[in-house]
């Protein structure tokens, strides 16, 4: 259904990169166009992007043949009509992780509540068969991951777990710009101890370009601070923080930090193991792919695995005891003390197939081609658009940079909002951000030049941007 026309990435772009050459002719250089949508729904081109070099490869279409990850493409469920650039919210649907969504309702349906010990399905154990494959994802070491509900309610358990109520230090650090259910756990939690959150909520804030200074961020871990809730990558501008200075530097003050992962597990390798921080959380359903609402992770770090859970609940004891249902807890061995209560069967299934996707594949294959996507797309961008109108609101430098690629323009949401009805999936985030991520399992360097050849035929009509409609939520 889709054609793709002539590449845009100039050959001496393509070769910065190690790709390969661009085999198109030098005239046919920065033309870009798209046949995705129906000629009707086009605005009329003022230009001439509707040049045809079908006959000659594009580089995308060559980097799309060369990809070791191309196989994975046909392992998801592509929303028909549709280029997915929104898989840093929810990831696609794969087959691994259907088919074992289907076994586990074919479980339930012949088994019932057997299902919980029957040798195969093993329900009761389920949650640490996918702590072990995450544990392999994130290099955690064993028994050091755990899965109980939502981000949300595992940042709840980690200020609960590790705050110092004794400690003179009430500050809890935050970046200025979180995401709002970070702020808002922290809040709320501070609140439930009495303590005054105009107080001892403690932001970093972001500098003029609206980045998070590392070095910023270490000044304000040396204050009133004992504990730092922080993401590894920004949710907004996709900025990949320096995890090991940032830690080492919270250790040296005796201050305890907690990740926020949910934009890096699945796309950023991650090594638990090396960094050793206090605790992350993360959310399963954007690069793992675990499916909406997927219940989320947790690592607690195994020098605080004697912690008493801060939240406690039935599922946190000791497996072997746990239907003895004796009035005193006895939590169990590592961070699996920190469950709360019955595990989401039918959810965890389609995050234990979803994983099996990633660990085929591998984080440094996955990360290789995240880069390269992301570099590929900012490359399309700067010669496409020049200065002009867009901003590139993500670092350049691979080890800053994260999954996905945010611009900025006066117009987003009505960009973002056109781009919908011609079957593009971005996301918009308020007041000027359009973030694109382009999922290195199911996204194609094609699907990145015709989104870059959509918003320039947006940009190239006569729609009027300064219509605002409402808010997409996504
Ligand atoms: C950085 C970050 N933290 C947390 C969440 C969401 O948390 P929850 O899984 O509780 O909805 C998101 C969701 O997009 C996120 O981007």
């Amino acid at each position: 259904m889709f054609l793709l026309f002539c590449g845009s990435t100039p050959a001496a772009t393509v070769e910065s990169h190690g790709w390969m050459a661009h085999p198109c002719r030098s005239s046919d250089v920065g033309k870009l166009s798209v046949a995705a949508l129906p000629p009707s729904q086009l605005p009329p081109a003022k230009n001439d992007l509707g040049t045809v070099c079908s006959n000659m490869p594009s580089s995308a279409r060559q980097l799309d043949q060369h990809d070791p990850l191309s196989r994975f493409r046909s392992e998801f469920h592509l929303p028909p009509g549709k280029i997915y650039f929104d898989g840093n919210s929810l990831g696609l649907l794969c087959r691994q992780a259907e088919d074992a969504v289907l076994k586990a309702l074919q479980q339930w349906k012949s088994l019932a509540i057997e299902g919980w010990t029957d040798e195969e399905a093993d329900w009761f154990h389920l949650v640490e068969r996918i702590a072990d494959q995450l544990c392999r994802i994130v290099q955690a070491p064993a028994n050091s991951i755990t899965l109980a509900g939502s981000t949300t309610l595992h940042l709840h358990q980690m200020l609960a777990t590790l705050y110092r109520r004794e400690d003179q230090r009430c500050g809890i650090l935050i970046d200025g710009s979180a995401f709002p259910t970070d702020r808002y756990a922290a809040v709320s939690f501070l609140q439930s101890l009495g303590r005054d959150p105009a107080q001892c909520l403690i932001e970093v804030p972001r500098d003029s370009s609206g980045y998070l200074q590392e070095q910023d961020v270490i000044r304000a871990l040396q204050t009133k601070v004992q504990m730092a809730v922080l993401p590894s990558v920004v949710f907004t501008s996709g900025q990949l923080l320096n995890l090991q200075q940032i830690t080492t530097a919270a250790r040296d003050n005796d201050v305890r930090i907690c990740w926020d992962c949910s934009h890096s597990v699945g796309v950023v390798p991650l090594d638990l193991t090396e960094l050793q921080p206090d605790a992350a959380i993360w959310c399963t359903y954007k690069y793992l792919n675990g499916g909406p609402g997927a219940v989320a992770a947790m690592f607690l770090h195994p020098r605080w695995h004697d912690l008493s859970p801060g939240l406690a609940g039935w599922f946190g004891c000791e497996k072997s005891r746990q239907f003895q249902m004796e009035e005193q807890l006895v939590p169990a061995e590592g961070a699996g003390r920190l469950q709360l209560g019955t595990p989401h069967i039918l959810s965890l299934a389609a995050l234990s197939g979803s994983l099996r996707t990633i660990e085929d594949a591998g984080i440094p294959e996955l990360r290789r081609k995240s880069l390269q996507l992301t570099a590929f797309l900012r490359e399309l961008i700067q010669q496409q658009f020049g200065t002009t109108g867009f901003q590139i609101a993500t670092p350049d430098e691979d080890e800053r940079r994260g999954g996905h690629l945010a611009i900025r323009h006066p117009r987003a949401r009505a960009i973002s909002s056109i781009l919908r009805q011609r079957g593009f999936v971005p996301d918009f985030r308020e007041p000027d951000l359009i973030r694109l991520a382009p999922a290195p399992l199911y996204t194609q360097f094609a699907d990145c030049e015709l989104i870059i050849a959509a918003i320039r035929e947006i940009l190239d009509s006569d729609l009027d941007l300064t219509q605002s409609p409402a808010q997409q939520v996504t």
